[in-house]
């Protein structure tokens, strides 16, 4: 039997915990073939030119197993905007990003900071009379997804229903779950039954004219146009998601980093202002969205001597060009005080995250909280379980044991200023 590609073994669950030997060799051949036939870029410089290359699509319907004929969508939600090329991708940023925060809105985010440390607060304060805890399912889980329904303006009491669509979004990004048109299929059946909800949502609040970005952006009479209806209900499916899964993973594996490195986590219990430099290192040396399957190259390009043949699905490994040698000294070594750190952990090009203000802003809360809070703090197993998916990557659950719980602190009080200085300082 032939060995599985260095690609097809990143997949494989067996190597979740620490796929990073395998990113090591891969970055041999900056362009790989995936036993099926995707070309895997996994060096530094070669992913940002792609990322940037307008030959590159992100739009599945150029994907010739697109399950769909005649370049439709399929049936439910047009696509997320994350998934469409200029000009349509453009104009839904714009029209979105408004109520989002920078540049149009930069308070947005700064002003939510004592919310986010009352929340994480609550959630921690929970943790007290026991000594044991899973920091996954009681912290890093239930504070980010609490933030963006609070942002969204999507009723907290509905999350046990979302998540189950949630959940489903994330599993179709997932190679190891079937093949491409299968996934795809899926995917349009959960994110169909995700707009008729969130559609319901919209209607109830047309009248309503709250502060929430759902409502903002329903009346939002703008000189861009508006969204519509339809778009409207699959890019706030898109935000609701996206702001799920990978935040609860930055929060899981920079717990999880420093409790690896324990006198990273001493500094930080001692000076809650290097929380910005942790963040952005954990999302360089542990990313939470560690691989972007959704390219597709629309003509022939030429990659470090190789030809990426128009039409080839693609996979840029974000994680293994975060770790490249050749851009960052060091790379397996989780270093906070790294002079420069250019990492890919939000992507980059025209599609750059534009919810990384809100995750920094949630870990950069979130990670001192916990470790001034949680006194002899230490992992119970190492590694801790993983969830299956190999885009989306963090640990399932994070069993953690500790003495006690210190009192909460001064910003708890809804001392705005102090919540805000802190961000600002980040
Ligand atoms: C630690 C948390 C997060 C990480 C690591 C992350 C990572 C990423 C990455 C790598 C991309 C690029 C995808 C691509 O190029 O195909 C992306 C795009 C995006 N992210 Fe995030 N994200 C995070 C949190 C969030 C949050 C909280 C939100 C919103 C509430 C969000 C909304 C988006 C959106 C809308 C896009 C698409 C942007 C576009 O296509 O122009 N993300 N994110």
């Amino acid at each position: 039997m032939t060995q599985p590609s260095v690609y097809d073994q990143i997949l494989d669950f067996g190597n979740r915990a620490n796929p990073y030997p395998l990113y090591a060799e891969l970055r041999r051949t900056p362009v790989s073939r995936a036993d099926d036939g995707t070309c895997v870029v996994s060096t530094y410089r070669e992913i940002v030119a792609l990322l940037h290359d307008p030959r590159v699509s992100s739009d599945l319907r150029n994907r010739p197993d697109y399950p769909w004929t005649d370049g439709e969508a399929g049936p439910g939600l047009p696509p997320f905007f994350i998934a469409l090329d200029p000009p349509e991708h453009d104009r839904i940023r714009r029209l979105l990003m408004r109520h989002f925060g920078p540049p149009h809105d930069p308070d947005r985010i700064v002003s939510m900071a004592p919310d986010m440390a009352q929340i994480v607060g609550s959630l921690i304060d929970d943790l007290a009379g026991r000594n044991e805890a899973d920091l996954v399912d009681e912290v890093a889980y239930p504070f980010p997804v609490t933030v963006i329904c609070q942002l969204l303006g999507v009723p907290r009491a509905d999350q046990p229903r979302f998540r189950a669509w949630a959940d489903g979004l994330v599993a179709s990004l997932d190679p190891t779950t079937g093949d491409f048109p299968t996934r795809q299929l899926r995917r349009d059946k959960v994110s169909a039954e995700l707009g008729a909800y969130l559609g319901g949502l919209a209607d109830a609040d047309r009248d309503r004219h709250g502060r929430d970005m759902l409502s903002e952006i329903i009346a939002d009479d703008g000189s861009e146009g508006r969204l519509s209806r339809e778009e409207l209900m699959s890019n706030m499916a898109l935000l609701l998601v996206a702001g799920h899964e990978t935040t609860v993973n930055l929060i899981a594996n920079g717990m999880l980093t420093l409790l690896r490195y324990p006198e990273v986590l001493q500094r930080l219990r001692r000076q809650p202002e290097l929380s910005a430099r942790i963040v952005e290192e954990v999302l360089r040396y542990e990313p939470p969205v560690q691989l972007i399957t959704s390219r597709t190259a629309l003509d022939d390009i030429e990659v470090a001597g190789t030809t990426i043949p128009g039409g080839a699905p693609m996979v840029l490994v974000l994680a293994a060009g975060s770790r490249d040698p050749e851009h960052v000294p060091h790379p397996d070594v989780f270093d906070p005080d790294r002079p420069e750190n250019e990492h890919l952990g939000f992507g980059g090009g025209m599609h750059y995250c534009f919810g990384a203000p809100l995750a920094r802003a949630e870990a950069e809360i979130a990670l001192p909280e916990l470790v001034r809070r949680l006194e002899n703090l230490r992992l119970v197993s190492d590694p801790p379980p993983y969830r299956p998916n190999p885009i989306l990557r963090g640990p399932r659950h994070l069993p953690v044991e500790y003495e006690s719980v210190a009192p909460a602190p001064a910003v708890r009080g809804h001392d705005r200023q102090a919540a805000e200085r802190q961000l600002h300082h980040a």
